[in-house]
C-alpha cells in the first residue's frame, strides 16, 4: 500500500549544508542518527555502509532536498550520486505551493486557508478562481471587474465553428475539449509572452471565459444542433447551461438549483494541489510554452479514467451492475480481481471519506428532490454500503471520492455521461491557472525534468535483423 500523501506540513529547522563526515561503523539503512549534534544540523545524519562515510542532510518544512543525496557518492568514477527512485511522485514534492492545503488521513481540504465546506456554501465559482490566484478573497470593485473581464471574452472566433465541426458526430468531447484548447494558442500567439503580466492576465481570462463556450459548442456539435452564443445577460454558470440546453427561448432561464449544483461543483473541482493532471500543466508549463498549451496538456491528463475520467466510467459501471441484487457479485469480480477497479472508490491522498465527497451527495439530495430520485441512485448507495463494510475496501483506505456521485448528478441534469469529465475540466481551470502561473514566479523552478535509473542492455554494435537493406 502506497504511503498516505498530503499536502507536507512545514516543520522549521535550520538551513545546513550536507558534507560528508569522518567514517564511522556501519548502519543497517538510512535513518536519523542519535548522535548528530544538534548544533551543526537539524537534519539527517546518513551513514553509508558502502564507504563508511557520514552526511548530514538538513530538513527543512519537513523535506530534504533530493539534491543533496548527490553528494553521497562511491569511490567509482562513474558514480554520479545517489538518486531517489519515487515512480509516481508517491513521497516526492516537485514543489512549494501556498495554493491548497490537503489533510488525507483527515479528510481536510482548504483553499488559500478556507476550508472547502464554507466555500462550497457561500462563495461563487468566480470568487473562489480568483482567490486560487491571487491567495485573497476579492473585494466588491475586484469582483465586478473580474466578472466583467470574463463575461466578455467568452466568445470565440469564428474560426471555431469551422474547427469544432471537424469533428466527428461521435468524437469524445474531451478530445474535442483539449484540441480545441491547444488550438487556442494559434489564435493569441502573443500569450507566449508569458512573463508579461498583462499577457497571462488575458490569457488567464480568455481561458476562463472560452472554456464553457468550447465545451458547450462541443456538446452542440455531436448532438447536430446549433451553436448557442454567450449571453452577457447572465451568471457564468447560467451562461453555460444557456448555451448547452438553449433552444428557441428568447431569454434562457436556468433550473436555479440545477444552477447552483452546477457552481458548487465547479467549487469542489476547483483546485486539488498537485494531482494528475495540475502535475501535467506544471510540468509542461515549465518549459515555458503558452498557457493554452499547458493547460490542453492538464485537460489530455484529466481525461484519463483513473483521474477525471472516472465520473464518466462510475455511470458505466453502474449501468453494467443493471441491478441491486448484482451488487454483491459486482464486489466480488472487483475483490478477485476480475471485475477490474470500483470506479469512484479509492484516493492517493484520501485514505478517509473524500470532503467533496461528503457535499456531493448531500447536493444530489438536493437535485433528486428536484428532478426525483436517480434510479441508479439505490445501486450506487448499495456499492457503497457494502464497500465501506467490506474488509477488502475498509483495510485499503477505499472510500467514495468526488466522482462517486457527481455522475448521478450531472446524469439528473440531462448531460451525456461523456460529457461529465468535461464539467470537471470547466471546474479544474482556475486550479490549473493558479498552479501554472505559481510555478512560473517560483524561482526555484526549472525545466521538469526527472532522472531514471537505466535498466536497459549495455553498449553493442549495430547488426541488422532487416533481409535487404532498404534505401533510405
Ligand atoms: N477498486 C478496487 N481496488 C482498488 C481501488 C478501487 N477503486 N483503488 C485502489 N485499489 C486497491 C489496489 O488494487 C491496491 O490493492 P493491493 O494493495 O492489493 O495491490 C490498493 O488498493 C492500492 O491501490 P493503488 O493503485 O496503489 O492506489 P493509488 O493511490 O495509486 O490509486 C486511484 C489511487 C484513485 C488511482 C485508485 O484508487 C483508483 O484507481 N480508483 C478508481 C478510479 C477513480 O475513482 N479515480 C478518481 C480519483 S478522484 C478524482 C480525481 O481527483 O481525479
Amino acid at each position: 500500500m502506497p504511503k498516505t500523501g498530503t499536502t507536507a506540513r512545514p516543520a522549521p529547522s535550520k538551513k545546513s549544508t550536507a558534507k560528508p563526515a569522518a567514517a564511522a561503523p556501519t548502519a543497517a539503512s538510512i535513518k536519523p542518527s542519535a548522535a548528530a549534534p544538534a548544533s551543526k544540523t537539524s537534519g539527517l545524519e546518513i551513514k553509508d555502509n558502502r564507504t563508511g562515510k557520514n552526511y548530514n542532510v538538513s530538513v527543512v518544512e519537513g523535506a530534504i532536498r533530493a539534491t543533496e543525496l548527490k553528494k553521497i557518492k562511491t569511490d567509482d568514477p562513474d558514480d554520479t550520486g545517489l538518486l531517489s527512485y519515487d515512480p509516481a511522485f508517491l513521497n516526492t514534492a516537485s514543489c512549494r505551493s501556498a495554493i491548497t492545503y490537503i489533510d488525507g488521513d483527515k479528510g481536510i481540504l482548504r483553499y488559500r486557508g478556507y476550508p472547502i465546506e464554507q466555500l462550497a456554501e457561500n462563495a461563487t465559482f468566480l470568487e473562489v478562481a480568483w482567490l486560487l490566484r491571487h491567495g485573497e478573497l476579492p473585494n466588491q470593485q475586484e469582483y465586478d471587474q473580474f466578472v466583467h473581464d470574463i463575461t466578455f471574452h467568452t466568445y470565440v472566433h469564428e474560426n471555431f465553428r469551422k474547427f469544432l465541426e471537424g469533428f466527428r458526430y461521435d468524437a469524445h468531447p474531451m478530445a474535442m475539449l483539449n484540441s480545441s484548447i491547444a488550438g487556442l494558442a494559434s489564435f493569441y500567439p502573443t500569450a507566449r509572452n508569458i512573463f508579461d503580466e498583462t499577457e497571462r492576465n488575458i490569457s488567464i481570462v480568455r481561458l476562463l471565459a472560452k472554456t464553457p463556450t468550447i465545451a458547450a459548442f462541443s456538446y452542440r456539435h455531436v448532438k447536430g444542433l446549433p451553436f448557442v452564443y454567450p449571453d452577457n445577460r447572465l451568471s457564468y454558470v447560467e451562461n453555460f447551461l444557456s448555451m448547452v440546453a438553449r433552444m428557441s427561448e428568447s431569454k434562457y432561464e436556468a433550473n436555479p438549483v440545477f444552477a447552483r449544483a452546477l457552481e458548487i461543483l465547479f467549487i469542489l473541482h476547483a483546485d486539488h494541489e498537485q494531482n494528475c493532471s495540475t502535475n501535467a500543466v506544471r510540468a509542461v508549463g515549465s518549459s515555458h510554452v503558452d498557457p493554452f498549451s499547458a493547460v490542453s496538456a492538464g485537460v489530455a491528463a484529466l481525461f484519463g479514467p483513473l483521474h477525471g475520467g472516472a465520473n464518466e466510467q462510475v455511470l458505466r459501471m453502474i449501468n453494467e451492475i443493471g441491478s441491486v441484487k448484482n451488487v454483491p457479485k459486482f464486489i466480488e469480480s472487483v475483490k478477485s480481481g476480475e471485475g477490474g477497479r470500483l470506479m469512484g472508490f479509492g484516493h492517493r491522498v484520501y485514505k478517509s471519506y473524500d470532503p467533496r465527497a461528503k457535499i456531493v451527495k448531500k447536493l444530489a439530495d438536493e437535485v433528486f428532490k428536484v428532478v426525483g430520485v436517480d434510479k441508479d441512485l439505490e445501486i450506487a448507495l448499495e456499492l457503497e454500503r457494502i464497500a465501506l463494510s467490506d474488509e477488502y475496501f475498509t483495510s485499503r483506505k477505499l472510500y467514495p471520492n468526488v466522482d462517486f456521485y457527481t455522475g448521478l448528478i450531472y446524469r439528473s441534469m440531462a448531460f451525456p455521461t461523456d460529457f461529465f469529465t468535461v464539467l470537471f475540466a470547466i471546474g479544474r481551470m482556475p486550479g490549473w491557472l493558479a498552479q501554472w502561473e505559481e510555478m512560473l514566479l517560483d524561482k526555484e523552478q526549472k525545466i521538469a525534468r526527472p532522472r531514471q535509473i537505466y535498466i536497459g542492455p549495455p553498449e553493442r554494435p549495430y547488426r541488422s535483423k532487416l533481409k535487404a537493406k532498404q534505401s533510405l
